[in-house]
């Protein structure tokens, strides 16, 4: 009997499951797309109501339904089958806490690539500035990374204004804050706060928005620039880089956290938040999975790790005082102050 170390039987399981996982992200997606859980949310429902309501044949949602179960996304009891709790909580369209237009936006930019990632690996750098600058030069495009980003990004930026204490600072700067998120959730909950978000035009647009339907317009202002290049404007106590810097090389990384500690007040604080590598590059997953997909994407964007985060903060002149994980498998976060 082929053995490991620990004298466990070696079986294909693990690597099985690794190989096709596409399966799974294919079935998912679809689920989505055709709003199935949209449609079993608030209770259970049988197949025939299922069918109606995704506008497909009855034995063709019974096939989706069976993949479905078998991964745990629905529960399924005889005819009746009804949305799994983390499910219900976060891929129903409409609920605070929904977050699926973000996962649908995601893979529709990037599932298709994952087929070619080894010709890519062997292919050149790939030509351009950084994906943003694409998707920022295009209105609608902007529009849909922004609206995405929003739903994407509502539970973690609600989580950082409660884990950072933001009652000491007046001013945040947002560096590259897409949706305005981060800024209406930090200034939701902390009465003295205002906010400016930096990010590119097309994205401000769509911001502007946010700001407006969330009532502040008169706390939080959006400037249209590109955050590795132009000036950042004097006055903020506090800065926000999250979830962009993944996009940019080391020494990009370098110039952004030092135009920010150059603006900031002595006592001011600096927070970069983004997909981050622990310091021996082994995981976490999906950070390791994001840093490879850098290679089919245009620029030089790297997915950085707990050690680059404390370097860019140290080197720029902070005081680090935190690198650690921030959303598990995932996000990382560090806090460093100007002396
Ligand atoms: C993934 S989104 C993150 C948005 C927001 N911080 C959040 O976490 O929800 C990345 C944002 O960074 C912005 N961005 C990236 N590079 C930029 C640059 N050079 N100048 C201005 N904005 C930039 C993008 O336009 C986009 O809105």
């Amino acid at each position: 009997m082929a053995a490991d170390d620990d004298g466990k039987r070696l079986t294909t399981r693990r690597l099985n499951d690794m190989g096709l996982g596409f399966m799974s992200a294919g079935t998912l997606l679809a689920a989505l797309e055709l709003r199935l859980f949209d449609a079993l949310s608030g209770g259970p429902r049988s197949l025939d109501e299922i069918a109606s309501r995704l506008g497909v044949p009855k034995e063709r949602a019974e096939k989706l339904i069976t993949a479905c179960a078998a991964i745990d996304l629905v529960i399924r009891d005889g005819a009746i089958v009804s949305n799994a709790a983390d499910v219900e909580r976060f891929l129903v369209r409409g609920k605070p806490t929904y977050f699926g237009d973000y996962l649908l936006h995601f893979a529709k930019g990037s599932y298709p690539l994952w087929g070619k990632v080894a010709d890519f690996l062997k292919g050149g750098d790939l030509a351009g500035r950084g994906r943003y600058y694409a998707t920022a030069n295009d209105p609608k495009e902007a529009r849909a990374l922004t609206e995405a980003g929003y739903t994407g990004s509502q539970g973690t930026a609600r989580v950082l204004a409660r884990r950072f204490d933001f009652s000491r600072y007046r001013h945040l700067l947002d560096i590259g804050g897409g949706s305005a998120v981060y800024s209406i959730e930090a200034c939701r909950r902390y009465p003295q706060l205002t906010a400016t978000v930096l990010d590119f035009p097309n994205v401000c647009v769509v911001a502007r928005e946010f700001i407006e339907k969330e009532g502040f317009t008169s706390r939080i202002r959006t400037v249209g620039c590109d955050f590795t290049a132009d000036p950042f404007p004097s006055g903020p106590d506090v800065a926000l880089l999250c979830g962009n810097i993944h996009a940019y090389d080391p020494a990009t990384a370098h110039r952004v956290v030092k135009k920010a500690h150059d603006i900031l007040p002595s006592g001011g604080a600096m927070i970069i938040c983004d997909y981050m590598l622990n310091s021996e590059r082994t995981g976490p997953p999906v950070a390791a999975f994001l840093s490879l997909a850098q290679a089919f994407q245009p620029g030089n964007g790297v997915v950085h790790s707990a050690k680059d985060f404390k370097e860019y903060l140290e080197s720029a002149g902070f005081r680090v005082l935190k690198v650690e994980e921030f959303l598990e498998g995932s996000l990382g976060w560090a806090i460093a102050s100007k002396p």
